[in-house]
């Protein structure tokens, strides 16, 4: 029988507390920003989802094939006994991981961590019916903040899928990595999944697709402050906007105010004006060279071990071991 825990490093209040936070300082800083972690209240995660099924957005399906090239070669490889996966969502991709890693007959635990509770427990509620040797141990933490907290194990395996740290900022980027590998011991493992720089082309239209299902994603945000903080953003009144930055080398997405607009927050006790056409940030997502990500692990603590690119060179699947 599997067995499921389930640990909460993020409280409701906690949430609320950063929250607050993010919004006071992003609102009243020029030019105005949000952090994207708030996209993913349950509207949020399962926009998200849907996101990974348009046919624009390539990075899904671009690290599931890469994925089921290398998953076999990555458990036999690992001998890790917890597969700990960071931002892990619907966990949908890493049931490749776990089957891989059961036919390697070596995984015992998997501990899948996300800021957003509710998709945490809807993967958990599929997971324990399909694996039903597996301990589940599932943590409600915020990668940024909690990753001392995380459950030790003789050899653990930490994925970081779906290009998810090209949504931190460089200087994040670079303390999440040194902070997670000073959580690790010598030797246990990282496998990271990068967007790779490709054609503007590309890049664009699979974060704006022509559903219009990324610009809903985008204008959750505001609900999630409407709803939380008792703001009045009237949302339609914001545009979605996605473009390549190219000296970043990242897509930045944004909202645009179509018109000039008074905003209250009522929690916060906050008046914000926006004038007409006023953009407003809300995600990076940032790609890389493969000579960056090399670079970057290296930098904090990790030698790589093995690298998979699929053959249009839009993705890269890196194993790496803390040294
Ligand atoms: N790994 C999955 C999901 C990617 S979506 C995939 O590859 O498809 C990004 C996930 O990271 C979401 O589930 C979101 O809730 C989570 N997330 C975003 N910021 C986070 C943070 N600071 N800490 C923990 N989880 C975070
Ligand atoms: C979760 N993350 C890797 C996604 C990305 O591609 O940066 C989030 C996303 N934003 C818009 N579309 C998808």
């Amino acid at each position: 029988m599997s067995s499921a825990l389930l640990d909460i490093h993020l409280t409701d209040d906690d949430a609320d507390t950063a929250l607050r936070a993010d919004v006071r300082a992003g609102l009243t800083a020029y030019p105005k920003q949000l952090p994207p972690k708030w996209f993913y209240d349950a509207l949020g995660s399962e926009l998200f989802e849907r996101i990974t099924e348009l046919p624009e957005y390539y990075p899904t399906r671009t690290e599931r094939a890469l994925l089921e090239r290398s998953v076999d070669e990555i458990a036999v490889a690992s001998g890790a006994d917890t597969l700990v996966e960071l931002g892990s969502g619907s966990s949908v991709k890493t049931r490749l991981l776990l089957d891989a890693f059961t036919r390697a007959g070596t995984l015992r635990r998997y501990v899948p961590q996300d800021v957003s509770e509710s998709a945490l427990r809807l993967a958990m509620d599929a997971l324990a019916g399909e694996y039903p040797d597996l301990t589940l141990h599932g943590v409600v933490g915020d990668f940024t903040k909690h990753l001392d907290r995380l459950p030790r194990g003789d050899h653990r395996m930490v994925a970081f899928l779906g290009g998810t740290i090209g949504n931190l900022l460089p200087d994040e980027r670079a303390a999440f990595l040194t902070q997670l590998r000073s959580v690790l011991q010598p030797g246990e493992q990282l496998l990271l999944g990068t967007g790779l720089v490709i054609d503007e082309k590309v890049l664009v239209p699979a974060y704006d697709d022509a559903a219009g299902v990324t610009a809903e994603f985008n204008r959750n945000v505001l609900r999630v402050l409407n709803r939380e903080l008792g703001a009045d953003f009237d949302v339609d009144a914001f545009a979605h906007r996605a473009l390549w930055d190219r000296r970043n080398e990242w897509i930045e997405m944004r909202l645009r105010a179509e018109r000039a607009m008074t905003v209250r927050v009522a929690d916060l006790d906050l008046t914000v004006e926006f004038a007409a056409g006023e953009e407003m940030r809300t995600e990076i997502s940032a790609k890389f060279r493969p000579g960056g990500v090399r670079a970057m692990l290296a930098t904090t603590g990790f030698s790589r071990t093995r690298s998979w690119t699929d053959p249009d060179g839009r993705f890269a699947l890196t194993l790496a071991a803390a040294v």
